[in-house]
Parts: C-alpha cells; structure tokens; sequence
C-alpha cells in the first residue's frame, strides 16, 4: 500500500496477534486462544496488513453456509475486520475489503457490521433485520405458569452437538439467513469461559421432547441474579432458539416466559415475523429494537441469482452496477419458473428491464426486503412497465431472513 504498509495473507502463526488486535479494535478482552478457535482460524482465508514485523489490520473469511431463499449455499462468512487505532483512516481496511471481496470463491459475502456506515462503500447491502425485545415480563402476559407445555431436557455442552445439529439444518431448510455450523462451528459455540458471562450464569441448554422423546427444538438461555429491595427481578438472557415443531416453540417460549423470580428477558435475535407475538397478549411490553443483521454482498452476480429459488416466475434484465468488482457491471438475464425449479442467470446484450447498484442487490437476496423499496427513492430505474412489480414478487421470500449468530 506504502512503502511500509503492505498487506498480505495471513499464516497460522500470526492467530493470537490476530485475534488481539481485532479484540483491541472492538476494546474488548479475549479469553486464552484455544485449539477451537486456532482450528476454525483458516489463515489461508484472512489477510493482514503489516508495518514493518507488526499486524496493523486484519480481515478473514469464514468456510460456512448460508440459507437463502429455497436453497442452502456456500458463503464467504466476513470478521475480524479490524486496524489498529494508530493507522485508522489511512485507507487500511479499503485496502482489505477490496482484495478480499475479489479472492472470495463465494458467489456471495455475509457480515455482521460494528456500524452501519462502514461497508456499504464496499457493495454490502443489509439484507436482514434483527428484532432484539427487552421484555417486561410482569406485563407481556405470560402463558399460564400452572399448564406444563411440555417434556424438557436439560443437555450438556459435551452431549448437545449431535442432538441440536440437526435442528439447526432443518432451520436453514425453512428460513434464509440462518448460518450453517460445523462440529468445530458447534464447539465454539458452545464455549462457556465463565470470564465471557459478563456476569451471567453458565449456559443452559434445554431442550424440548415430543411425545416419541426426539429433541424437535431447543434454546440456549442464561441468567443474572438481581435482587431488589422489593423482591426478586432476575434477567433471562436467551440466546438462542430453535423449534423445529409449533409444539416445540409454544413450550420452548411458555417455559422461557414463566421462568421463576424472573422479572425481564432479553433476545436479540427474532426475526421480524416473529411468532412469539402470537403467545403474548401484551406485544409492547416485548418492547421490540429493529436493526440490520445480516449484510449480503454479491461477488458473482450470474452465480449468485442462479444458486437462489424465486418465488414466482421471472425472466428479466438486470443491470447491475458495481465499482470493485468488474465482472459483476454489466447486463444479467434471469430467468426462472417459480419456487420448485432452479433459475438460469447469464450475461447479455440485451437491453435492461431494471438497473441497480450491486449494493442493493444485496440487500433484497435474501428476500426480506422488497425491491419497490429502493425503487421508491430512485435507487433502481425501471425500463419497462411491470418489470418492477414481477421482480418484487420474483425476489421476495415467504419467510423473511433472521441471522440468529453474530459471527
Ligand atoms: C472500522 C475500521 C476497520 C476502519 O478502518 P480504517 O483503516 O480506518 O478505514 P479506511 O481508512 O479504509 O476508511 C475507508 C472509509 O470508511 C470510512 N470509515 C471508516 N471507519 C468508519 C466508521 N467506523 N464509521 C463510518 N465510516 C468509517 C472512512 O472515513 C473512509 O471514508 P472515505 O473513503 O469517504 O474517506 C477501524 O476504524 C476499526 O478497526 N474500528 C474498530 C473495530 C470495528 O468497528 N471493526 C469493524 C467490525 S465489523
């Protein structure tokens, strides 16, 4: 980049400098390196920038999957964006988002951003709203405490993987934007450093049964003692939940809701169709945050909208502008029959129906926000009548993204 500052791949050596500068980054303290954590580094995914013998950025790339609409695809999983304060606003990152957008063989990236000001510059679009609740639970109106919803297990970290695994594919079968784990991925989700709690309790890992005993959902909580001078008012904080039946949902929340001496839960990761509405007779007293979760940024334009499902017919001409790569500007045909078949995406002459930035493109692959959107603040240019109203239709999805893991 200078002629001291230049970036590079990184190599198995460089993880704890890695990891302690991205922590110093974000200001905060990471427990020990362990063998998890050095085995999921993919040094050959991560780039560094170096001054001299010393890291001053850092970025790497995740092997994982990713839900889309109708399918299940490979995804470049973007973190440990990162530059040391001293070399801030040098251009250090540009340089590392830059190279590592175009070396990624993913047809598309996902990220998690500090802030939402920092990566649209790179073409990532936010394709995914968090819902995160703080919920009163003297007020949601919890379910009845005196019904038992159901049979519960509690699991331990060493016995969980095999049984939530597949709850967690089968997610990803019915919702887009759901991160893929491997054995590895579950460790390390499943790491409980009790100096990580920030002064919570350990993870509990309870699990709902149906009436044969098979586990069809479960959900990661824990608590925080809190004692006021009138009484109990103990936190729940949940982490996650995966119910793969209504059953298993409805019991999973009954038993989060009515958890004794407790006073408010906390989630942040509900979708924004969230049927946990439906359980709750008061929803304010969720009191629902919406942000951005989930960013998409499309590295191979013809590769990525041929790996997703549509849900209606569409045979249309985009034309996708796109600064980084140049490969992606250009003129795209689309073509596809509906949900049930696969689509075709190749590059043409022919005249575009729509033009928008790859950006925005991002943000509707996941089909949880609706193209008229950006038309409506002249972001995409509709060329001919209707080529707006049936890409909509094409592009949005049933079941709206939920990211449930920041990564
Ligand atoms: C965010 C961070 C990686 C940026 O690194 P950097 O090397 O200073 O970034 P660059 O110099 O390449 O900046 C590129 C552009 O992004 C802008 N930018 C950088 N950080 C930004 C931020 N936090 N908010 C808004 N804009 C930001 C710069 O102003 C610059 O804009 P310009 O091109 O219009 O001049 C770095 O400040 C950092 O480590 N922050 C703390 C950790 C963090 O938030 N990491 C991201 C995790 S998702």
């Amino acid at each position: 980049m200078t002629e001291r500052i230049a970036v590079r791949p990184a190599v198995s050596e460089d993880y704890e400098e890695f990891r302690a500068l991205f922590a110093r980054a974000l200001m905060f303290d990471l427990p020990a390196g362990n063998d998890v954590g050095r085995a999921l580094f993919e040094p050959e995914r991560a780039l560094v920038a170096t001054d001299g013998d010393e890291i001053i950025g850092t970025t790497r790339a995740l092997t994982r999957d990713l839900s889309v609409p109708g399918a299940v695809v490979p995804a470049a999983h973007v973190t440990g964006v990162g530059v040391r304060a001293t070399h801030r606003r040098r251009g250090v990152m540009s340089e590392l988002i830059t190279r590592q957008l175009r070396e990624v063989p993913e047809a598309i990236a996902v990220l998690w951003a500090s802030e939402s000001d920092i990566y649209g510059r790179f073409g990532y679009g936010p394709a995914a709203w968090g819902v995160s609740y703080e919920v009163d639970l003297h007020r949601v109106g919890p379910p009845d405490v005196r019904v038992r919803p159901g049979e519960f297990g509690l699991l331990a970290a060493a016995d969980a993987v095999e049984q939530l695994a597949p709850l967690l594919k089968r997610l990803q079968e019915r919702r887009p934007g759901v991160s893929g784990r491997s054995e590895l991925g579950w460790q390390q989700q499943l790491q409980d450093e009790p100096e990580s709690r920030g002064g919570k309790t350990s993870r509990q890992i309870v699990v709902h049964r149906d009436e044969t005993g098979a586990v069809d959902g479960y959900a990661l909580w824990r608590g925080k003692m809190n004692w006021e001078p009138v009484g109990p008012s103990n936190e729940v904080s949940v982490e996650e939940v995966v119910a793969i039946e209504p059953a298993a949902y409805r019991a999973l929340w009954h038993y989060l809701l009515t958890l004794d001496l407790a006073a408010k839960l906390e989630y942040g990761h509900a979708a924004v169709d969230e049927p946990l509405l439906q359980l709750v007779t008061t929803p304010t007293a969720l009191n629902r945050r919406v942000s951005e979760s989930l960013w998409v940024r499309v590295t191979d334009v013809p590769r990525a909208l041929a790996q997703r499902r549509y849900a209606a017919p569409v045979d249309l001409v985009f034309e996708v502008t796109d600064d980084l790569i140049p490969a992606n500007a250009g003129r795209f045909r689309l073509t596809a029959d509906g949900p049930s078949t696969p689509a075709k995406c190749h590059q043409t002459d022919d005249p575009a129906d729509l033009t928008l930035s790859v950006r925005d493109l991002g943000a509707i692959y996941l089909g949880g926000r609706p193209l008229t959107e950006f038309a409506a603040t002249g972001r995409v240019t509709e060329h001919r009548p209707e080529a707006l109203t049936t890409a909509t239709t094409a592009f949005t999805w049933p079941t709206p993204p939920v990211s449930i893991e920041i990564f």
